[in-house]
């Protein structure tokens, strides 16, 4: 059926397509293990149908971008705080002229006419469309199509493809190809079961009759009633005092904290009762700002399936500690595609048009149903183009959804971190939650276990572990303790599936241990050596799990941060829940980060943009967390030692060393 829809738009090429490759040296340039989760291969892709195809030219400049990064990140640099236009960024990495020229000259060689093939306006793409024949002879490949098991959604896929040799270094990857999208995947969060029905619902009015059956930690006395039960019950008044975090008073026309969303869709009723409840001072009705991107759309009502809770706790945190401030929601895709591809990439399209893959002449908007392009062909899709560069990032983004490393080649997730530099040369500040279970990924992510290797026992990082973003792992108290104790890494048994919920940590397989990162891990290896068998991963990272080791000795650790993550008060659907994870942790980090670029703002400055220099520089900011694990694949996981380590990062954030430190930076 859809080959006939294709077979019809093909007339046009095929006389200009019957031209026989030159004879060249080919090589395989990409090849992949097995077909991802969740995928099914089906029939071939008949060889009339026309293929959108995109070509990734080699960026140039990519050996210094890190260089570049540390000059305006790292707070000893002269040049802290100067941040770069995106047209620099442009300039800067767009690929060398010959790289373009021999791509072109190979492709017209190949019988592809030039007229055919466009540019993309940043000079990073190549695109154009041609029947499936055509591009399995020029890539020396099979191309065939990939049914999702639930949504029935098809793409189109090859395990591997070749290139003549003299183009290669010219070229990262060619889509469609090896790359099937990742199953995106919120950082999960866990409910309990209704809270009024559960635990007394903390100092409230509402069900005073269970209250004397509670005794309150010793030294819970000496705090203010609001402060009394945030063992069990975490407000926005107990984030406060955990962190000593003022009330926000700031509302200026730059620092929007952005939140990414797609799947999950926020309730205004759900806000509503929140701010009644938990923060009177935020008014009742107040709503973040909606860009959209591909489809995406929001709110809808409490009762809906996709109402499951995760927007509703990221805007209740976001505006109970940054009201008056506004929030941007970036509610990334429509309903059939989100969730079920590598939104990451849609969203950083949206952001930024020069990472885009479509070339905005229209010539491979109109192809359906493949390589989760838009327009969105199935009932209900998204029908306008997709998005480039529609949207201008804002200051501080948090992420709380994430995928694992494995399920993406090393090269395709290398290429998806360097924009997150490029985001961060421009003086954003991007905020990722590390996910939810120990050292493994969620349950069914690569094995059932979520973990890795023949026997599922080797640690299986989330992504991003990219070191150009902030991951935050999630800390708790528990029932006996009061704000004045220390925490704890976020560990909790949450029943089938999550009894070893814990903040996610450990070492990238994908990425070294970056400049800024080396001493705080050598450290850690030094005084708290985690005694558990590592591997060193190699460049293409194929040697996971060498020699019976669980981790990658020189990989990037993460998290860097963390921030609490369990026991918070919440309504879902018009009930009042606990809720657990990381996801309640990025968006801490995310709120903290704008009120202090928003004092910035007051005295003159520019934002703070990429943190972690400054961060793993003055260790002295933070609360370190010194006691729990993240257990997982079988192991007991990471422990939380003092100085930096693998389940909690640095530690928690103390809010006013943390603002007097960017304050002083230039
Ligand atoms: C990944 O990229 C590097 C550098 O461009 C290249 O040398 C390597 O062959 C690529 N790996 C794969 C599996 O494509
Ligand atoms: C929301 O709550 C209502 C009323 O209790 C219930 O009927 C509905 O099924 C719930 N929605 C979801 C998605 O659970
Ligand atoms: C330390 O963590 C363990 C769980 O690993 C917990 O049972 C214990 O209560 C914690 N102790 C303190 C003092 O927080």
């Amino acid at each position: 059926m859809r080959s006939e829809v294709l077979a019809a738009a093909l007339a046009a090429f095929v006389a200009v397509c019957k031209a026989v490759p030159t004879p060249s040296t080919y090589a395989v340039h990409e090849k992949r293990s097995s077909i991802p989760r969740e995928w099914n291969r089906g029939s071939r892709v008949e060889g009339e149908a026309i293929l959108p195809i995109r070509i990734g030219l080699t960026q140039s400049n990519l050996e210094n971008a890190e260089a570049h990064l540390m000059d305006v990140s790292h707070p000893q640099s002269p040049n802290f705080g100067k941040h770069w236009t995106q047209e620099d960024v442009h300039d800067l990495f767009a690929p060398s002229q010959d790289s373009v020229d021999a791509v072109r000259a190979w492709l017209a060689a190949s019988g592809i006419s030039e007229n055919v093939v466009t540019h993309s306006d940043n000079k990073g793409w190549l695109a154009f469309d041609i029947p499936a024949w055509q591009a399995e002879e020029i890539f020396q490949t099979e191309y065939h199509e990939h049914v999702h098991s639930t949504s029935g959604n098809v793409r189109v896929g090859c395990d591997e493809y070749s290139l003549p040799e003299h183009v290669r270094e010219h070229i990262d990857f060619i889509s469609p190809g090896v790359k099937m999208s990742a199953t995106l995947r919120k950082t999960e969060i866990k409910r309990d079961i209704p809270a009024s029905r559960h635990h007394r619902p903390g100092p409230m009015k509402k069900v005073p009759d269970h209250f004397h059956h509670w005794t309150p930690p010793s030294g819970a006395g000496k705090l203010p009633a609001d402060l009394q039960d945030c063992g069990r019950n975490i407000t926005p008044v107990c984030l406060k005092a955990l962190y000593q975090i003022p009330n926000a008073h700031i509302k200026d026309n730059v620092n929007q904290l952005g939140l990414y969303e797609s799947g999950d869709k926020y309730s205004q009723a759900d806000l509503n009762s929140f701010f009644a409840e938990y923060a009177p001072n935020v008014p009742q009705g107040t709503h973040p700002l909606l860009d959209s991107i591909d489809g995406g759309e929001a709110p809808v009502a409490p009762g809906s399936e996709d109402n499951t809770g995760e927007s509703d706790i990221d805007m209740d945190i976001g505006f109970s500690l940054i009201y008056p401030q506004t929030i941007t929601l970036y509610q990334v895709d429509d309903e059939i595609e989100a969730n079920t591809d590598g939104g990451f990439n849609t969203f950083l399209d949206a952001l930024d048009g020069s990472y885009c893959t479509y070339t905005a002449d229209g010539i491979t908007g109109d192809t359906p149903g493949f390589d989760s392009e838009y327009p969105d062909p199935a009932p209900g899709g998204y029908k306008g183009k997709l998005q480039c560069g529609t949207y201008k990032p804002t200051r501080v983004i948090s992420v709380s959804y994430g995928v694992s490393e494995a399920d993406a080649p090393p090269n395709y997730t290398r290429r998806q971190c360097n924009e997150f530099l490029k985001l961060g040369l421009q003086g954003h500040t991007i905020v990722y939650a590390s996910g939810d279970y120990g050292v493994a990924s969620f349950p069914g992510d690569d094995s059932d276990n979520g973990c890795l290797g023949d026997d599922s026992t080797v640690y299986n990082p989330s992504f991003p572990t990219c070191p150009y973003v902030t991951n935050v792992g999630a800390t708790r108290l528990y029932d006996d303790q009061t704000v004045l104790d220390k925490e704890s890494a976020l560990q909790a048994d949450l029943g089938p599936g999550a009894e070893l919920f814990a903040s996610a940590g450990g070492f990238a397989n994908y990425f070294p241990v970056p400049s800024y990162q080396k001493s705080a891990v050598a450290e850690y290896f030094k005084n708290h050596n985690p005694g558990l068998p590592s591997y060193v991963a190699n460049a293409d990272a194929t040697n996971v799990g060498a020699n019976g080791g669980v981790y990658n000795r020189a990989g990037r650790g993460f998290p860097d941060v963390s921030a609490n993550g369990a026991q918070f008060r919440a309504f879902n659907n018009q009930t009042d829940f606990h809720f657990y994870g990381t996801s309640l942790a990025a968006p801490i980090w995310g709120s903290i980060m704008t009120l202090i670029n928003e004092e910035r703002t007051v005295i003159g400055k520019g934002p703070v943009g990429f943190i972690n220099p400054t961060l793993y520089d003055n260790t002295w900011v933070f609360n370190d967390i010194v006691n729990g694990s993240n257990p997982g694949c079988g192991s007991k996981g990471f422990s939380a030692v003092p100085g930096w380590d693998p389940v909690t990062g640095l530690g928690t954030p103390k809010y006013p060393a943390l603002l007097g430190l960017f304050l002083s930076l230039p």
